[in-house]
């Protein structure tokens, strides 16, 4: 029988044939695991629509960064959920802020070891769960005041940065922030301290478990649209990530990740800085809904997202699957 010339089956005969022609590895040393710590609360707690996610105490989080370490994990992201809520978010400045103290607590243990990457913003921290601080537009709606929050988030960068953030990754998306935010880092002196930079994010459906895990609630019913993305623009994605670039960000940020791939392929063809994808709570908490019904297999779709977003051309993945990876899927 006449052999066809182009038969593509031949390279995937064994696993070790398969392995070898494999364009894409997915490592543990790309993987930035997201981290819950709670101000005030004695053990560690479960967050319900995330299985297997924490908030933790001060004193579970350094055993968990330790293990995390242990495993390889190289990176982690720090999300506090403070004891108090005010209208300006001050707990994201606040030097005994828990974020702040943890920082601290992560740096006594591991110094660079590990490095310590802090979300900054003002969500958790605001009791209208909005990322800024929020005035009347003069028709007696509420919106965030881009120009006033930058002054928070400026302050909030120095106190992240003096705690010992190595890293520092606002996630407004207000205008101008990564230009203030690299200012007021320099003029404190802390020109080591990079800004990774959320910089296409989406005012996404897919956060509903990570604000149960802050404890947000966005008040009256409100949104985030007026300062995120619409998920029907993909151009206006390379516009946020030039201009991040051009205000100073190191690295950038696509956010969700699996609906915006296209997005993480075009931003990643275009810039020659890091390009990281944040897999989303929501995006996690699908995964294991459906595999807890048996309706698909957990482990397997997991590593199917993750490669998938690698493939697409992030070098860097934030996820709460890094724990599991390292744990059972690192080979
Ligand atoms: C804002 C922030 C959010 C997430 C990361 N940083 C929530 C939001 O924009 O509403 C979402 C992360 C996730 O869903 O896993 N501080």
């Amino acid at each position: 029988m006449r052999t066809p010339i182009d038969r593509p089956r031949r390279l995937r005969r064994s696993v070790a044939m398969r392995a070898l022609v494999s364009e894409v590895h997915l490592r543990v040393d790309d993987l930035v695991a997201p981290l819950f710590v709670r101000e005030g609360i004695d053990e560690p707690q479960p967050i319900e629509s995330l299985p297997g996610v924490m908030q933790h105490t001060r004193e579970s989080l350094r055993t968990e960064v330790a293990e995390l370490k242990a495993l390889g994990v190289k990176a982690v992201i720090l999300f506090g959920v403070p004891a108090e809520k005010d209208a300006v978010g001050s707990g994201a400045y606040d030097p005994d802020g828990i974020v702040q103290v943890a920082l601290r607590d992560l740096v006594a243990d591991h110094g660079d070891e590990i490095v310590l990457m802090a979300d900054l913003c003002v969500d958790e921290y605001t009791d209208h769960g909005h990322c800024g601080v929020v005035h009347d537009d003069g028709t007696g709606r509420m919106v965030v005041d881009n120009d006033a929050t930058l002054e928070i988030y400026a302050k909030a960068a120095i106190a992240q940065a003096d705690a010992g953030a190595h890293v520092v990754a606002p996630s407004g998306m207000m205008d101008g922030q990564v230009a203030v935010i690299r200012e007021a880092l320099d003029e404190a002196g802390h020109h080591d301290v990079a800004i990774l930079a959320y910089a296409a994010k989406y005012a996404s459906a897919l956060y509903g478990p990570f604000r149960d895990a802050v404890d947000v609630t966005i008040a009256d019913g409100g949104d985030r649209k007026g300062y995120q993305q619409d998920h029907r623009n993909a151009r206006e994605a390379i516009r946020e990530v030039e201009l991040d670039i051009a205000e100073g960000a190191d690295m950038v940020m696509i956010k969700p990740a699996l609906a915006y791939l296209d997005v993480i392929s075009d931003v990643a063809a275009r810039v020659d800085v890091p390009v990281a994808a944040y897999h989303v709570s929501g995006e996690y908490a699908m995964i294991h809904a459906a595999g807890e019904r048996g309706w698909i297999d957990t482990d397997a779709v997991a590593l199917e997202h993750l490669t998938a977003i690698k493939r697409a051309g992030a070098n860097i993945i934030l996820t709460y699957f890094t724990r599991w990876f390292a744990e059972h899927a690192n080979r």
